[in-house]
């Protein structure tokens, strides 16, 4: 029996030289025990025929939403909940740009929008147009809605360049795709993730806040919910919108995002807190706008500490399993491990900020993990996407067993 016997595949092929490769991961699919259905876009149709693919599925191929005789078999509205996994491979630039922005167009792209179903992406395009910040922009807007990022591999490409950009090979995609499938990682447990900034008040139109964008840890509470988890999400002020099967809750002040947090944790397996929680707020925020008087000295701003929600989670007589972020402008170890002991918390994820395209509101972040007794993993550079995926396979490691019902705080 194959590893995805049973399992219905739409597979969505778009222009590129790696559409040849679609033929091979089509026959690969079918070899693993999966029903297949392919729709290709006009720009696949540039580089293979669909007779190709008509040949190894075993079914007439779609590319177009206006085809009456093709619409009258299986309309695509049927076929977009036909699909038990959309798979897009290779995803050009273009296809990529057309589903972050969620344009419906053409058959490709009305499916992904009209199907419930998981789905997976993998790029393959020239190095320069993978690195392009747009490109890089579309794929967090993509991952921070919980679709899955495959690759793109490294190394020499057809146009005779070097670099990120070449499709994953198909038997590496079926293996994912057959690691979706199975029992997510994190299924039945509970994770909380923090995520954004908050904001204290200064009066009622001005507040101190800070740079954080949320997309890190929007980008943790997809990928906890793709591993299976029930994700239960506190955000900060942030314009992100919500990953699929999270539960989302929504604050402004470090005041609110305490209780928010200490009430979600309530029963839950796992804290990972990548908030930019305030330290500091105003101590009284004025009830009306503070104006400024012709003569007058500049108002001094008296602050108090806000509440360390991280380490009030920590504190529990049973706590979840807690993760920290280290957020430093240098010596990132050292404070990093200097946080891990002193908020007493099972993981840090050190990354530094201030340097370009990485860190606060960028695309990129680069983590250092620490844990107790010197455990030390560098996960690198990478879209936050694909440093979500490796952080939560790691919590998902180093989870301990499930605690019996009614022992949890
Ligand atoms: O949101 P993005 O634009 O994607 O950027 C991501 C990020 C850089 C904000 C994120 O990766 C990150 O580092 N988040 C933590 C930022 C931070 O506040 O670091 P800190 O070193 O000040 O705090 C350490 C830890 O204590 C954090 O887990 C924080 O959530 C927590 N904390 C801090 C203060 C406080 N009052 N309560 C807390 O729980």
């Amino acid at each position: 029996m194959g590893t995805l016997e049973g399992t219905r595949v739409l597979l969505g092929v778009s222009g590129g030289i790696a559409a040849y490769k679609a033929a091979d991961l089509v026959r690969r699919l079918r070899d693993a025990g999966a029903e297949v259905r392919v729709v290709m876009t006009a720009g696949a149709r540039q580089f293979v025929t669909p007779a190709t693919f008509q040949a190894l599925s075993g079914h007439p191929v779609r590319s177009d939403l206006w085809d009456p005789a093709a619409e009258a078999a299986m309309g695509h509205i049927e076929l977009a909940r036909w699909a038990e996994i959309v798979l897009v491979a290779p995803a050009s630039a273009n296809t990529l740009a057309r589903l972050a922005h969620g344009l419906a167009d053409d058959l490709l792209s009305t499916l992904c929008l009209a199907t419930s179903a998981p789905l997976m992406v993998a790029p393959a395009m020239n190095q320069q147009m993978w690195a392009h910040p747009a490109t890089q922009a579309n794929v967090a807007t993509l991952g921070a809605r919980g679709v899955v990022l495959l690759g793109p591999d490294s190394g020499g490409q057809a146009c005779g360049e070097f670099g990120a950009g070449r499709l994953v090979e198909p038997p590496a995609i079926v293996e994912r795709l057959a690691a979706l499938r199975a029992p997510g990682v994190l299924a039945g447990r509970v994770v909380v993730v923090s995520a954004g900034p908050t904001f204290e008040d200064v009066d009622p139109v001005r507040f101190i806040g800070n740079r954080s964008s949320g997309r890190m840890g929007f980008a943790i509470a997809a990928a906890a919910a793709a591993a299976g988890a029930e994700v239960r999400l506190v955000a900060g002020p942030v314009h992100l919108p919500t990953p699929a099967r999270v539960a989302r809750r929504d604050v402004r002040s470090a005041r609110e995002m305490h209780a928010a947090v200490l009430a979600a944790v309530a029963g839950a397996d796992a804290y990972v807190g990548a908030a930019a929680v305030a330290d500091f707020r105003p101590a009284v925020a004025a009830p009306d706008k503070i104006k400024k008087t012709d003569g007058a000295p500049a108002p001094t701003l008296l602050l108090e500490r806000t509440e360390d929600i991280l380490a009030a989670v920590a504190a529990l007589p049973a706590r979840p399993f807690c993760v920290g972020f280290a957020a430093e402008t240098g010596d990132v170890e050292a404070y990093a491990r200097g946080k891990l002991q002193r908020k007493r918390v099972d993981l840090v994820c050190a990354n530094r900020v201030g340097a370009p395209g990485e860190g606060f509101d960028a695309d990129d972040n680069a983590l250092l993990v620490l844990g107790p007794d010197g455990f030390r993993l560098d996960l690198g550079r990478a879209p936050k996407a694909v440093l979500a995926t490796r952080l939560v396979e790691l919590i998902a490691q180093r989870l301990p067993a499930p605690r019996a019902a009614g022992a949890r705080a």
